[in-house]
């Protein structure tokens, strides 16, 4: 029997929904939730991602503040933006497009966001509050991934996992939070990599697959055990001649062959994308609410 499609665009409209509830918590309280999105240069993939996430605020009621600087910004003017909005009781969210052009020192970058405006989850103490179980911000897609299979139904403890990808992004941090002693946790957990042996072997045993490869067809059918659950992080622009801009948006996963024997699937797009979105907005509300308590 072909797998159900996990509907990322619907999990993400109920938590938008929810989101909705405490924003207007907030408003009674005169408090707008303020995220400052930047953008160093015009990659046109993370242009799409910008404008998507801007969109998203708006939807909601989060204020956003569009940053769009040129690719020859310097290190030092991106570093007295991310300080002014540091400074600033307007904003309780900072969000830095990544990549950074290459003159740019990501770490530094990165380490410059005051870790209570750091919605992205990205910042060593963020990073270290999340791998020692601590109140943090989560990164925005991993958390997005656990909130969906939480959300989908799909019983986590004793599970067994194989994340494909050892990103600081995606399968670092979400592996670390699968292991976490919690509801949203106590999985087992296999990290496999580009220096992994025998990639199929691993895949094979596991309850639930996540693809965070950013490979397309890194997992095909004969890899998936009847059953599995199978999330697919990829995110890769493939050419297609039919489509109008050139290109079509595919996974890591083999998706028409998978499906037939996963019990669950996402799609790309419309699977973990939306999440994504819906995490950094989750985020900002929360920040927004962790300043309000100190006023
Ligand atoms: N580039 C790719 N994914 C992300 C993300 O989640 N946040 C930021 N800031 N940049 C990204």
């Amino acid at each position: 029997m072909a797998a159900k499609i996990l509907d990322g665009k619907q999990i993400a409209v109920q938590m938008r929904e929810e989101l909705k509830g405490r924003i207007a918590g907030l408003a009674q309280r005169g408090i707008r939730p303020g995220l400052a999105v930047i953008l160093v240069g015009d990659d046109p993939a993370s242009k799409s991602y910008v404008t998507a996430k801007e969109k998203a605020c708006e939807e909601v009621g989060i204020y956003s503040s569009d940053n769009r600087l040129v690719a020859a910004t310097t290190e030092s003017e991106l570093l007295g933006l991310i300080e002014r909005f540091n400074q600033d009781p307007k904003i309780h969210g900072i969000l830095v497009q990544l990549p950074l052009p290459k003159h740019i020192n990501e770490e530094r970058i990165l380490n410059a966001i005051c870790p209570e405006k750091d919605v992205d989850g990205f910042h060593p103490v963020n990073v270290g509050r999340m791998v020692i179980g601590q109140r943090c911000f989560l990164p925005c897609t991993p958390h997005g991934v656990v909130q969906m299979l939480v959300r989908s139904g799909v019983v986590l403890e004793g599970a067994e996992v194989v994340i494909v990808g050892r990103s600081n992004i995606v399968g670092k941090p979400l592996a670390n939070l699968l292991i976490q002693k919690s509801r949203f946790g106590n999985a087992t957990v296999t990290v496999c990599h580009t220096k992994t042996r025998n990639l199929a072997e691993h895949v094979r045993r596991a309850d639930i697959v996540i693809a965070a490869a950013g490979c397309p067809r890194t997992i095909t059918a004969d890899m998936v055990k009847e059953g599995a659950v199978v999330i697919d992080v990829g995110v890769n622009r493939v050419e297609d001649a039919s489509a109008k801009n050139g290109y079509r948006l595919v996974g890591d996963v083999d998706f028409e062959a998978v499906r037939q024997k996963a019990s669950m699937i996402t799609p790309v797009p419309g699977g973990v994308g939306p999440m994504t979105i819906t995490m950094l907005l989750y985020n900002t509300v929360e920040s927004a609410e962790r300043a309000a308590e100190f006023r």
